[in-house]
C-alpha cells in the first residue's frame, strides 16, 4: 500500500456486520455439483489417515502445477503468524487461521518470513539470529504443513514495519561501514547486501526443530518472495532495484532449486512502459523504481506478483471507476503473463480500506468477487492469471493487529461464501489437490 497506510497495529472500528444471502450456483447447480463432489473425492474422504504427502509446487510455462495438475491459488494474507508464534499465549491464534483456511479450501497463505531489529525480532542485528523466534517460525511452518497449506514467504520489507530495508541500512550505517543514509542504498550498498544474503542463507538452510526438514527441502513452502513491495524512488531508472533482484533472485537459486521465486512487486509499469499511461492508476507509479515487465522478466524469477489496492492509488474516484481500473489492472497483467513474460502471475494482497468515506461491506464482496471472477475465468482458459490472495485475515480478538483492511471471514457470512465457493469452483476446474479433498468434501457439498 502505498499512501501512508501502514499495515500494522492500526486501529480500526469493527464495521457492522450485514448478513448477504446470495447464493452462488442455482440450485439444480448444485444437486450436480455435489455429486461431482462425491465422485471425486468421496474415495478420498473415507481412505484419508491425515498423512498425504506434500509435494513441491512447480511451474510449466505459464501455469503452476501440482501432481502434475494445473493449479490455481486461492490463497490469503496472515503477515503475522511468526509474530504470534513467539508468546505461548498468541500461538493458538497459529492454529486457527491455517485450520480455517483449510476448511474454506484455501490452500495459500501468505506471511512474513522476517522481523529485522523490531520487538520479536528474527534478526536481532546482522547475522545474529533469535532462536525463540526461529522457534516459532518453525512452528508456522510444522502447523501449516498439518493442515495442507503452502506459505508464500517473504524475506524482506520495503516499508518500515518489522524492521524493513531501513533497519538493514540502519545497522551499515551504525556499524560505520554503510555509504549512505538513505533507505535506498539497501540496494546498492554492498554491505546491506551481503546482511541480505547471510539472511537469507540462514533462513533457507534452517532445519525445522519440528519437523526436521531444511526450509529449502520443505514443499510446505510453496515459494519464496524476494521483498514486499520493492520501490527504489532514488534511482527511477530502475536499474538499481533490477539489479538487486537479479543478484538476490541468483543468490536464493543457488541455495534453493526446490522452490519457486517472485519479487513481490506491486506490479507498477515503469517510465518506458507505454502502459505506464494507460493501466497505471496514476502518473507517480512509473517513477518509483519498480518495472513489472523489466523486474519479472529474469529467469530467475518464476513468477509475477502484483497487488491490487483501488482506494489507496485512486484517491479521487467513485467505486465504480476503481472497478474499471481494477479489472483493467488485472486483465492486463494476466495479458503480460501469458504474451510476454510466460509464467503465471499472482494477486497477491489486494483490499479496501475501511478508513475509505465510501466503504461498504457489500462493496467489498462485490470488489473481491471482481477478482475472484477474473482468476476464474483465467483458470477456465489456462491462462495465467494463477491465483489471488486477500489483504488480510485475522482470528478474533487482533483488533491490534487489524489495520483497516483486516476480516474476521467467518464473522461475515456473505464474504465466507464467496471465498468458500471461489474453491470449489477452482477445484471443479482443474481437480482438488490430493491434501486438499479431505476438506472440499465437507466443504463443497455442504452447499447443496
Ligand atoms: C505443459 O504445458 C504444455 C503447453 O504449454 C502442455 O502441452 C503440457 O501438457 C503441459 N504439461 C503438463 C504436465 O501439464
Ligand atoms: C525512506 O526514506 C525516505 C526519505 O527520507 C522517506 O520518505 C521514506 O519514508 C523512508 N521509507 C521507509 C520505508 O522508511
Ligand atoms: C476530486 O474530485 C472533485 C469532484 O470531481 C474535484 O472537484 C477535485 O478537484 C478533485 N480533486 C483532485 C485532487 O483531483
Ligand atoms: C485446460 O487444460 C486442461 C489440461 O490441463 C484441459 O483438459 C482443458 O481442456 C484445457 N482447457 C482449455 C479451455 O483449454
Amino acid at each position: 500500500m502505498f499512501f501512508g497506510s501502514n499495515k500494522m497495529v492500526v486501529k480500526s472500528p469493527r464495521s457492522k456486520m450485514v448478513i448477504g444471502n446470495s447464493l452462488f450456483y442455482p440450485i439444480v447447480g448444485f444437486a450436480s455439483f455435489a455429486v461431482f463432489i462425491y465422485m471425486s473425492f468421496g474415495d478420498l474422504w473415507m481412505n484419508f489417515h491425515g498423512e498425504t504427502k506434500l509435494s513441491f509446487v512447480e511451474r510449466n510455462g505459464t501455469q503452476f502445477l501440482v501432481e502434475g495438475q494445473a493449479f490455481y491459488v486461492n490463497g490469503w494474507n496472515s503477515y503475522w503468524l511468526m509474530d504470534h508464534a513467539v508468546d505461548e499465549n498468541r500461538r493458538p491464534r497459529i492454529k486457527a487461521i491455517l485450520q480455517a483456511g483449510a476448511k474454506m479450501g484455501l490452500t495459500v497463505c501468505r506471511a512474513w518470513a522476517f522481523n529485522d531489529g523490531a520487538y520479536n525480532a528474527l534478526q536481532i542485528s546482522p547475522g545474529k539470529f533469535d532462536e525463540k523466534v526461529f522457534t516459532a517460525l518453525d512452528h508456522v511452518i510444522a502447523e501449516a504443513r498439518k493442515y495442507r497449506i503452502r506459505l508464500l514467504l517473504s524475506l524482506v520489507n520495503n516499508l518500515h514495519a518489522y524492521g524493513g530495508k531501513t533497519q538493514y541500512v540502519n545497522w551499515a550505517w551504525e556499524e560505520g561501514v554503510g555509504l549512505s543514509s538513505s533507505n535506498d542504498s539497501f540496494f546498492y550498498d554492498p554491505t546491506t547486501r551481503l546482511y541480505f544474503k547471510n539472511y537469507v542463507k540462514t533462513v533457507l538452510t534452517r532445519k525445522n526443530t519440528f519437523t526436521g526438514i531444511e526450509y529449502r527441502d520443505d514443499p510446505t513452502i510453496f515459494a519464496w518472495e524476494l521483498i514486499n513491495e520493492p520501490r527504489c524512488l532514488t534511482d527511477p531508472s530502475g536499474d538499481t532495484l533490477q539489479d538487486w533482484i537479479e543478484e538476490m533472485s541468483t543468490f536464493i537459486k543457488s541455495i534453493d532449486r526446490n522452490h519457486l521465486l517472485t519479487v513481490g512487486l506491486e506490479g507498477f509499469y515503469g517510465p518506458k512502459s507505454s502502459k505506464s499511461l494507460t493501466v497505471n492508476p496514476e502518473f507517480w507509479a512509473a517513477d518509483l523504481g519498480a518495472d513489472f515487465i523489466r523486474n519479472s522478466e529474469i529467469p530467475t524469477v518464476d513468477f509475477a506478483s502484483v497487488h491490487v489496492y483501488p482506494d489507496q492509488w485512486l484517491r479521487n474516484q467513485s467505486f465504480e471507476e476503481k472497478v474499471q481500473f481494477v479489472r483493467k489492472w488485472l486483465l492486463s497483467h494476466i495479458h503480460d503473463g501469458d504474451k510476454v513474460l510466460r509464467k503465471p502471475v499472482m494477486f497477491t494482497e489486494f483490499g479496501l480500506s475501511t478508513e475509505n468515506k465510501e466503504f461498504d461491506p457489500e462493496k467489498r464482496d462485490k470488489f473481491f468477487k471482481v477478482i475472484l471472477d477474473i482468476i476464474y475465468k483465467s483458470a477456465r482458459r489456462n491462462l495465467s492469471g494463477a491465483g489471488s490472495f486477500f489483504w488480510q485475515f485475522l482470528v478474533e480478538g487482533m483488533e491490534e493487529y487489524n489495520d483497516d483492511f483486516g476480516i474476521v471471514p467467518w464473522e461475515r457470512p456473505s464474504t465466507y461464501q464467496l471465498i468458500t465457493e471461489h474453491s470449489c469452483r477452482l477445484a471443479k476446474l482443474h481437480g482438488a489437490l490430493s491434501t486438499q479433498k479431505v476438506y472440499l468434501k465437507s466443504l463443497c457439498s455442504s452447499h447443496s
